[in-house]
């Protein structure tokens, strides 16, 4: 098996002239958490270069890790986080109200369904459902829940070979465009599933949160694409598709949630135009942003490593909360290993007992923090949950213990 392949053009337009943006190193998957007798061994390590495309500007990776490296068996389960729960839920209820109340036996299909958190509440309302995912052991949870999930990676191909009887009313795709490679057959893919009077809705990472709140350690190699709507526009123009809504949301330090349907059976909101404009007057559409961006992203590395160091200097005991792979790429971005960082702790019970890639720190239950106070430090590595967590913890705080974020 080949393990990964640089690509030398634009995933979206195809320009073959890209601009660096960063280069954060050769690192191990972010997700690829290490059981004990694999310490020993050698890692898989590949570079991680972000790019810009100054035609469509889509931010992009060029390294890219073989899929079934990164998502056969997979370890985030979307139950595993509250917050993603209640957004899921009140997700279903608003897409219910606006599109499914009054359809006859409509169908949802969720690409990238992972345990089915979201196409439960689905049923709640007697849509019927059918996820697809590609990780094994996260499509048996879902089946075994009583969510129909096919297990399997989603293109045109796939599409065909299902032959479903009816076509989707809703196709959902939650934090999962941005993880593949070939969009444009997803697209295709998309198209031939897609009632004409359906809507496709989607999730993702918004990049003007990434840049303006220097998130970069959601950069990784799961990450291939980071979007604007403007690329988006484009891609959906070539299939003959529409964005005709986009709404902000919280999740994962800032999200968008678009709209799709076939051409000309929507009217186009306002929403869209505006978004495009606030673009164009926060830089997104110059090189500059991005070159700002980068040298951001070095200065946070430098000042975070010093913190580290002086607090451990001081006598503090240092562990990290969440075990998730932002939290990865930061520290084998930033260096910081076991010498600073003595364990993190995690809700993932699939997590506990494994050690983090290129780093090797120990994963732990969250019980542990009962046993914190004064003299801790929690490294916040699931930042896009701080609210939750510190609300959560506040008795570690109240034994004086501390956050740093
Ligand atoms: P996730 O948001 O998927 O981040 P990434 O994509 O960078 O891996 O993961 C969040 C992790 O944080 C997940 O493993 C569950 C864990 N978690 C806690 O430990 N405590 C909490 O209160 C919450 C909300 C999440």
């Amino acid at each position: 098996m080949k393990k990964f392949h640089e690509v030398k053009q634009c995933r979206i337009c195809s320009n073959q002239n890209l601009s660096l943006v960063l280069d954060l190193g050769e690192q191990p998957p972010a997700n690829s958490f290490l059981k004990k007798q694999k310490l020993k061994k050698t890692e898989l390590k590949f570079p991680l270069r972000l790019f810009l495309c100054k035609k469509c500007f889509l931010l992009q990776l060029i390294d890219i890790v073989d899929k079934k490296l990164l998502f056969s068996k997979y370890l985030y389960l979307t139950s595993a986080s509250k917050p993603i729960v209640n957004h899921f839920e009140k997700y279903a209820q608003d897409i219910h109200k606006k599109f499914l109340k009054d359809k006859k036996n409509p169908l949802v299909i969720e690409i990238g369904s992972n345990d089915g958190t979201l196409l439960k509440n689905f049923k709640k309302f007697h849509v019927s459902v059918l996820g697809i995912e590609p990780s094994k052991n996260i499509a048996k949870i879902a089946n075994k829940s009583g969510i129909p999930t096919k297990n399997a990676f989603f293109t045109s191909d796939l599409i065909q070979k299902l032959s479903l009887k009816r076509k989707a009313t809703i196709i959902i795709a939650n934090n999962v465009i941005a993880h593949i490679e070939n969009i444009r057959d997803v697209m295709v893919g998309i198209k031939l599933l897609l009632d004409d009077l359906g809507v496709f809705v989607f999730e993702v990472p918004y990049l003007v949160d990434l840049i303006k709140k220097i998130e970069f350690d959601t950069i990784y190699h799961e990450h291939l694409s980071y979007f604007l709507l403007f690329p988006l526009i484009k891609l959906m123009r070539d299939f003959e598709l529409e964005i005709f809504d986009v709404k902000k949301q919280k999740v994962h330090g800032g999200t968008i949630r678009v709209f799709v349907a076939k051409k000309n059976s929507f009217k186009v909101k306002q929403s869209v135009k505006d978004m495009i404009m606030d673009e164009k007057i926060k830089g997104m559409y110059d090189f500059k942003v991005y070159q700002d961006f980068a040298k951001n992203v070095n200065s946070l590395k430098e000042s975070l490593f010093a913190e580290l160091k002086l607090l451990k200097k001081e006598g503090k005991r240092i562990f990290g909360y969440g075990a998730t792979a932002k939290g990865n790429v930061l520290l084998n971005y930033c260096k910081i290993d076991t010498k600073i960082i003595d364990c993190i702790i995690d809700t993932t019970p699939l997590k506990h007992g494994l050690f983090t890639p290129g780093t090797h720190i120990p994963v732990e239950s969250t019980k542990i923090i009962s046993t914190k106070g004064e003299g801790d430090v929690a490294l916040l590595l699931a930042w896009n949950y701080q609210e939750e967590i510190l609300r959560k913890e506040k008795n570690f705080r109240k034994k004086g213990g501390k956050f740093l974020i």
